[in-house]
């Protein structure tokens, strides 16, 4: 590559010119600042002219006064200003730099190195094609190489580009290099990358990055930059098959009817035979509109509107496809999991699931194992925390088109978002759908519920006591029961120490078995409701999350939460079977209140304040309320 003209030019648009019909290539560096990375960074920039002319001059003085490297640039200054504001926590996002050479244009993502930062790195590798794997010649295959390259790998980045830096350090020495290559392979033998290109080099002086160095007359392959301005891979979006996601159902009026969206992958033209899923309707291909008009063919990245012969019901979130090779429609499917926040995935919570261009509610019902992301090792687990990798099972509400991520990164990758505070928590990769739900169906039947509830003169519903251990749940339900039967009512009471003691006596008190034991409560308590009963659950269920997913079990208006208020100090002081002692002098973990949240309902429909009320005048309010 020369050194040539970048936007600090004058002739912005003689540049621009030249910059169009280029490919562009995008890439992730892997590796820590110690590796050389930010020194490989800064050159490409520096070389390629991406530095505006105030920098540049920044820099060489910067490079003088705070430099390592005496008269001489510093390029590692020039990166390092994003690397200093990291360290104070200031930003932990992926930096893209932009670069140019005369074949390609590149977007590097910059991701930050540390096991801390695997998410940073994760969403670095989601959009990238290329691996640059850094490693310091002196120290060989480290333990996060493993990491970032298995990251890489995950996030199907085919390609892998193996820098061996800082070779002068080691007197250009070729057992050194073949050493570290020959190890490289043994490890990255089982992650599935196409291609592996291990490239000697100093990115500080310069050896193998731009031009062949004489420094390595033993080397025979590519430089950095010759391998990046050639390697292959952007058409393999146009080779996979036609796959578009509806964005917008485009009707202006009743005589148009069409699908807005961007081609995913593969290409389609006018006459072609289509199926439209999850549905499964056939149609044929009448016309496609580009933004500058008609088109006879669109193809992967294009923008369009796609018009078709028969008038067929088609939503936002279907999926057009050719009807030779149709993707895969599942409600339950495995996955990969990185879990990108402070709060624990927790398997048995319901969550957002956005894949394309869908949100779908879905639980994971299973966390297979976890990762460990510096051995590759499986290990047990029953949650993940951030920056943790796991398989995982899901089950969503409605089905999903999908392919394997491996086949198609588009249609096999999803997002996790938490339902209250809209955060992502969380990306995923699917391995295969579950087939288990295929041979099962649900069985129609004739006693509804509204029959057995009938019958016995009242309407079902779940009353769902929640507060702090000793508030008096179990009181007051008791009493809201012996009310309520006496009033000839059918009832059935569940409490949470006693079903502890049967159905959820595997169950512990960590966050994801609470999640657990609610989810089956949910279950059992759905199921009263269906034979028409009045239920009764006294349970802490001390998460929202979980509250919120039981009311959703049922319909309008059988769900009633109420709010047995009573503060910490007041159960403290009741200690009725003496387990905040226990848990204040430390002999029992995970107490809720003491070292484990509860979070308060915000919209119960009843509130019961046990300090000015008795517990018969508490149950009294809640039998005028229901
Ligand atoms: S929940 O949090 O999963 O909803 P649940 O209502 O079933 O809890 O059980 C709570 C009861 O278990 C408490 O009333 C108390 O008697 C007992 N218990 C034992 N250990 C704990 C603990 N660590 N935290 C809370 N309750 C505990």
């Amino acid at each position: 590559m020369s050194r040539q003209s970048g936007p600090a030019e004058k002739d912005i648009s003689t540049y621009l010119k030249k910059q169009s019909g280029k490919t562009l290539l995008r890439f992730m560096t892997c590796g820590s600042v110690d590796d050389g990375k930010s020194t490989l960074i800064g050159r490409l920039l520096y070389d390629s002219k991406m530095i505006f002319d105030d920098q540049l001059l920044a820099l060489e003085n910067d490079s003088k006064k705070f430099g390592t490297q005496g008269q001489n640039i510093d390029f590692a200054l020039l990166v390092d200003g994003l690397a200093a504001e990291r360290e104070q926590g200031i930003t932990i996002d992926v930096a893209y730099r932009f670069f140019t050479s005369d074949i390609r244009e590149f977007i590097v993502a910059d991701t930050p190195g540390h096991e801390q930062y695997t998410r940073n790195m994760a969403t670095g590798a989601s959009t990238a094609d290329l691996a640059v794997v850094m490693i310091d010649a002196r120290k060989g295959v480290l333990s996060q190489t493993k990491r970032h390259s298995f990251i890489a790998s995950l996030f199907g980045i085919k390609h892998v580009i193996l820098a061996i830096n800082k070779m002068d350090l080691t007197g250009y020495d070729q057992n050194t290099y073949e050493k570290i290559v020959k190890e490289y392979y043994g490890f990255a033998a089982k992650l599935g990358f196409d291609e592996i290109v291990p490239i000697p080099m100093s990115a500080l002086i310069g050896d193998n990055i731009l031009s062949v160095s004489e420094n390595t007359p033993w080397y025979t392959g590519p430089t950095l930059m010759g391998y990046l301005e050639t390697v292959k891979i952007s058409s393999e979006l146009f080779e996979k098959s036609f796959r578009f996601p509806v964005q917008w159902v485009n009707r202006p009026n009743s005589k148009f009817r069409g699908f807005s969206g961007i081609v995913a992958t593969g290409s389609i033209s006018v006459g072609d035979k289509v199926v439209i899923l999850p549905g499964g309707k056939n149609n044929v291909v009448k016309a496609l509109c580009g933004p500058k008009g008609d088109l006879k063919q669109a193809i992967a990245g294009e923008a369009i509107t796609l018009c078709m012969e028969d008038d067929v019901d088609v939503s936002r979130g279907d999926v057009i496809t050719v009807a030779s090779n149709r993707p895969e429609v599942t409600d339950q499917y495995q996955a990969h999991v990185v879990w990108m926040h402070d709060e624990p995935m927790l398997p048995g919570r319901s969550y957002l699931v956005k894949t394309m261009n869908r949100t779908i509610e879905g639980t994971i019902t299973d966390l297979k194992h976890k990762i460990n992301i510096n051995s590759l090792e499986n290990e047990n687990g029953k949650v993940l925390q951030l920056n943790e990798v796991g398989l995982v099972n899901f089950n969503l509400n409605r089905p999903i088109v999908f392919e394997p991520f491996h086949t198609n990164k588009a249609l096999g990758s999803f997002i996790i978002i938490d339902k209250f505070t809209n955060a992502t928590v969380g990306c995923g990769m699917i391995k295969f759908g579950l087939r288990r739900a295929d041979n099962v169906h649900m069985q129609s039947v004739d006693v509804q519920k509204e029959t057995r509830a009938n019958q016995k003169h009242q309407k079902a519903k779940i009353l769902w006591f929640t507060g702090l251990s000793g508030s008096g749940k179990s009181t007051i339900a008791n009493l809201v029961e012996k009310k309520l039967h006496a009033m000839g009512k059918h009832t059935y009471l569940l409490d949470g120490d006693n079903i502890r003691h049967g159905l959820n006596k595997d169950l512990g008190f960590t966050d994801a078995d609470r999640v657990e034991n609610i989810r089956r409560v949910g279950e059992v308590a759905s199921l009263m409701v269906d034979a028409g009963l009045i239920v009764l659950a006294a349970f802490i269920s001390p998460f929202r999350a979980e509250r919120q997913m039981v009311r959703e079990m049922v319909d309008e208006g059988e769900f009633i939460e109420i709010f047995v208020d009573t503060p910490l100090e007041v159960c403290e002081e009741r200690d009725v079977k003496g387990l905040y002692k226990k848990a204040r002098a430390g002999d029992l973990k995970n107490f809720t209140g003491i070292d484990s949240p509860y979070e308060k309902p915000e919209t119960a429909e009843i509130h019961v304040n046990t300090v000015d009320m008795t517990a018969d005048e508490g149950a009294e309010v809640i039998l005028s309320n229901i």
